[in-house]
């Protein structure tokens, strides 16, 4: 499926994106292993999710959706049985990371797989703690998916500094933990999304954070089913961020956005850009903080990334790629080497995707400087290949706001994976967007 684009258009009106995704995960996966039953509003019903979903349903936990909630029957920590076949996550790196370590622990061996783009990411940075712990994990060549988790019911806890700035593995590490013996403690080189703390204490699991930024958790204690509100998610939001800040008359708000800090750093970035974004109701939901956001056009400059900024906004550089070659002056982005094993290599496919709309971009090995074509300026028409990356799709679907003619998006079906609809919502909030397969 292709995505059509027509120049120009601005985005105007109201709308309330899908719900997050990592918090969507996290509420079926904890859910599935709480005493007692789960309720869940604002899930994101996304190709990801949904995967994470049939692992547990392939494990024995049932699930039922009416009426936009979600009832999850909780089967314990220790109530998951055996697959009869392997979990296929799809694309869903999120999936597979935390799987591996909630499954590490289990008294039944598993085996998780995923599409062609899953199969290309690296994993030994969860199975290097997982084995630390006495896990026993396989993976094909160079620590790549699939993999295979033996039955262990010995697992040791561990302190572990992060050496990359990852929630992933952040989280695997911390899940594996609820099964190993003694403490289970990590450290993060910066901070990163930390919805899996968050939620776990929501389902009553005590965990601590020192001064120090060390978190830590005790193995063997319970969850204990809650009822969880998921906001929008603040990644999807950020399209349109970015494309109300490009396109001038924009005037977009956005409802029931999950503004936590961890993951906040594209308001940061664009308000430093010079971009116009005003927080409104802020308030608190669930554990988690929410807001509406409100974006008007406005002249953007280029900037130099603040490092602290980069993993803050990880999943959003396609998108403020895209608004930085709109702005006046340079922008650098640096330290942020992560980017190139995401769904796709995002620096990579991002300055190959400016490329073909004629707008000037230098790679460098971790991260990018792009010379922005000015306020004045419009990206040329073209073709782009989105490598299968959903969000490559969707941030160059914006460059259209800003173009002189016509913009092709390929393989632009993985937008289902995060934001299902992405299409008939842009189109209504005024991008000129169609699709064909
Ligand atoms: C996620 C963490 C991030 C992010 C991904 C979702 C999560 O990955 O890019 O889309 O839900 O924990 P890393 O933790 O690998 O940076």
């Amino acid at each position: 499926m292709d995505f059509r684009l027509l120049p120009g258009g601005k985005l105007i009106g109201e709308v309330r994106v899908p719900g997050d995704k990592s918090i969507s995960h996290r509420a079926i996966m904890l859910g599935a292993l709480a005493e007692g039953v789960t309720r869940v509003r604002g899930l994101l019903e996304g190709e990801d999710v949904l995967a994470t979903r049939a692992a547990f349903e392939s494990m024995g936990v049932s699930f039922n959706s009416a009426a936009g909630e979600l009832t999850i029957q909780g089967a314990g920590l220790h109530g998951l049985r055996k697959p009869a076949v392997p979990l296929d996550l799809g694309n869903s790196g999120t999936a597979m990371r935390l799987l591996a370590g909630l499954l590490a622990g289990q008294a039944f061996a598993t085996q998780l797989s995923g599409d062609q783009s899953l199969r290309r990411r690296p994993m030994g940075r969860v199975i290097t703690p997982l084995q630390a712990m006495g896990a026993k994990i396989e993976s094909a060549a160079g620590g790549r998916p699939p993999l295979a988790i033996s039955a262990n019911r010995d697992l040791r806890g561990i302190h572990y500094p992060l050496p990359v700035a990852s929630a992933q593995v952040k989280s695997c590490v911390l899940l594996a933990g609820l099964y190993a013996q003694g403490a289970t403690s990590v450290v993060e080189p910066s901070p990163v999304r930390d919805h899996t703390e968050r939620m776990l204490r929501g389902f009553g699991y005590a965990l601590e954070r020192d001064a120090e930024g060390v978190i830590s958790l005790q193995g063997g204690g319970r969850l204990r089913a809650c009822d969880i509100d998921v906001p929008a998610d603040i990644s999807s939001a950020a399209f349109f961020m970015a494309g109300a800040s490009i396109a001038p008359g924009s005037d977009l708000l956005l409802t029931h956005v999950g503004i936590n800090p961890t993951r906040a750093g594209v308001i940061n970035i664009l308000r430093a850009m010079g971009a116009d974004i005003t927080i409104l109701k802020s308030r608190e939901m669930g554990g988690e903080p929410v807001a509406d956001i409100r974006v008007r056009y406005a002249g953007l400059h280029g900037i130099e990334i603040p490092p602290g900024q980069v993993p803050l906004a990880i999943d959003e550089f396609p998108a403020l790629l895209v608004a930085a070659a709109c702005a006046e002056g340079r922008t650098v982005l640096r330290g942020a080497r992560e980017l190139r094993v995401k769904e796709s290599d995002r620096i990579a496919a991002t300055a190959e995707g400016l490329a073909a709309l004629n707008a000037p971009a230098q790679v460098l090995e971790d991260g990018i400087v792009i010379d922005g074509l000015g306020n004045e300026g419009r990206f040329d028409g073209g073709e782009i290949n989105s490598h299968q990356d959903h969000r490559i799709a969707m941030a160059f679907s914006m460059a259209a706001l800003r173009a002189r003619d016509n913009i092709a998006i390929r393989d632009a079906e993985m937008v289902a994976t995060s934001f299902p609809g992405f299409d008939t919502l842009a189109e209504g909030l005024g991008l000129r967007i169609s699709s064909s397969s």
